[in-house]
């Protein structure tokens, strides 16, 4: 299975989507109240449990593929709760191998669940599960201008997503994709961002390590609750 195309992102946006506001200001005034599906509820409360009586940090790992990233995470971090979630079961469940060495291997302090984000963060934000942290690396861009609402931050769900974690990291090869959500979440307010290039020195997931094969710069975001 490839991991994406490693070239570098095309679009027929220049700049911040005009609509941006607009759509955020939309998403923030609207509830939004389509039916959670089952499988993800019940990959939700198989965790809840957990999740609130855990004492260390609990750190969440949105869009993780294969879990490369959960994984590392984890291994950083041997006191904290390490959830990693994506809709794809081919990614969460497949022979990992080629990306998950001995070191990584069966770490105490991993979840990977399959489940659908538009779902399981309205549960996770009405939950009010003590996030520290919560990554977002290499969202699916969606770089057509047509496509905003399919970007996270013009998703319906970006009030929860905002809401979730004390620090939020985002990292993506197009860096219009962190300006746009970057200016989205200054419309929400309430956060000290920084955006740069990612510092860390080996690839923490498949599609960094592709980028970066690929001569391409990758990106981050970090958002920090005041
Ligand atoms: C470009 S891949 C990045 C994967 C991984 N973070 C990496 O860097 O290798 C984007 C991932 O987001 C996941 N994804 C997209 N929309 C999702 C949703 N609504 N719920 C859960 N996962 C989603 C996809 O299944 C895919 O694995």
């Amino acid at each position: 299975m490839s991991f994406g195309d490693s070239k570098a992102i095309i679009s027929n946006q220049d700049g911040i989507h005009e609509k941006l506001e607009e759509v955020v200001q939309k998403h923030l005034s609207h509830t939004f109240e389509k039916p959670y599906s089952q499988h993800t509820l019940t990959v939700f409360n198989s965790l809840d449990e957990e999740v609130k009586s855990f004492s260390g940090e609990v750190i969440l790992d949105a869009c993780c593929g294969v879990g490369q990233s959960t994984r590392i995470l984890a291994k950083r971090n041997p006191d904290a709760l390490v959830i990693g979630v994506d809709k794809s079961a081919n990614r969460i469940e497949r022979n990992v191998d080629e990306h998950i060495d001995e070191s990584l291997a069966n770490l105490p302090n991993v979840r990977l669940v399959r489940a659908d984000l538009n779902d399981f963060y309205r549960l996770v934000a009405q939950a009010n599960w003590p996030i520290k942290q919560h990554f977002i690396l290499y969202p699916n861009p969606w770089p057509k201008s047509k496509h905003l609402q399919r970007r996270w931050h013009g998703s319906a769900v970006f009030p929860q997503i905002l809401s979730i974690g004390e620090r939020i990291e985002l990292r993506s090869n197009w860096p219009l994709y962190l300006e746009e959500f970057n200016a989205g979440a200054t419309i929400v307010g309430g956060f000290d961002t920084i955006l740069g290039e990612v510092s860390d020195e080996e690839p923490i997931t498949p599609f960094e390590a592709k980028y970066r094969a690929s001569g391409q710069v990758c990106y981050q975001l970090v958002l920090t609750r005041r």
